[in-house]
């Protein structure tokens, strides 16, 4: 997904830093980012759950390009599991990744926004479950329905000093990393599309053409 948005943001003439944690994998993925669609991709290597590694993440940003405009926390982790089989590091480690993650970098942003009086959009991705919960990915339930509070929290408090806060919750999207790990069986995507009223899964464009309008300045009342 993160991926996907990115490619559509370059496609749109943005200036766009990639950050997970494999080096080898994100400067590979901005070379082929920056050959299909021109422009500038910077990969940036950070572990969300290491504030310091954050902290960092965010001043290479800001130096490299003389300011940011916008944050995307899409880095998620997952674990399918009935809860009582998860280990207390299990938990962490889905927690340390979406929301601590995504309050770091929140906050990394957040801080530097306020203290230059710049601009700054926040997206956060989320999930249907965050509002109602899920059954087998409770640290994932738990984590996003954080994420989705701290969302509704800031732009009650960040808004007035320019900061927008927007979150989306996409439904099913297939991809193969996650939907391998989260929908093993067949079956299962076949039922989520039953509650889905198109009866479709989402195009990875469609989720990147939203992301885009809240990353832009055609939805700045938004918030
Ligand atoms: C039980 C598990 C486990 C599993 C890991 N652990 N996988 N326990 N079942 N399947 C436990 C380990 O045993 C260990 O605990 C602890 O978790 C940490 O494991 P590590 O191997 O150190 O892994 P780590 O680097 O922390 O990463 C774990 C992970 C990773 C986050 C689950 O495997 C991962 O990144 N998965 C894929 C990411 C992903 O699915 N992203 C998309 C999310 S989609 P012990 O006690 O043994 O040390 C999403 C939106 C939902 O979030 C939308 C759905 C519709």
């Amino acid at each position: 997904l993160g991926r996907a948005m990115g490619e559509r943001f370059l496609q749109l003439g943005a200036r766009v830093v990639i950050a997970s944690r494999r080096e080898a994998v994100l400067r590979a993925a901005a070379d082929e980012m920056m050959a299909v669609h021109g422009g500038t991709v910077l990969p940036l290597a950070c572990d969300v759950r290491d504030p310091d590694a954050v902290d960092a993440m965010v001043a290479a940003a800001w130096d490299h390009f003389g300011g940011v405009d916008g944050l995307v926390n899409n880095a998620a982790g997952n674990i399918a599991s009935p809860t009582e089989r998860l280990s207390h590091r299990a938990v962490d480690s889905v927690l340390g990744i979406v929301l601590h993650g995504s309050f770091y970098c929140t906050l990394a942003l957040g801080k530097r926004w306020l203290a230059t009086s710049r601009k700054g959009r926040i997206l956060s991705i989320v999930t249907t479950y965050a509002e109602g919960g899920s059954a087998f990915v409770v640290p994932s339930a738990a984590a996003k329905a954080g994420v989705l509070a701290m969302t509704r929290s800031l732009a009650v408090e960040w808004g007035p000093r320019g900061i927008t806060c927007n979150a989306i919750a996409p439904g099913p999207f297939p991809t193969k990393g996650a939907w391998d790990r989260l929908l093993p069986d067949p079956g299962m995507l076949d039922a989520a599309i039953d509650r889905i009223p198109m009866r479709r899964p989402g195009e990875l464009i469609e989720l990147a053409d939203l992301a885009a309008f809240l990353m832009s300045d055609l939805s700045l009342y938004i918030n």
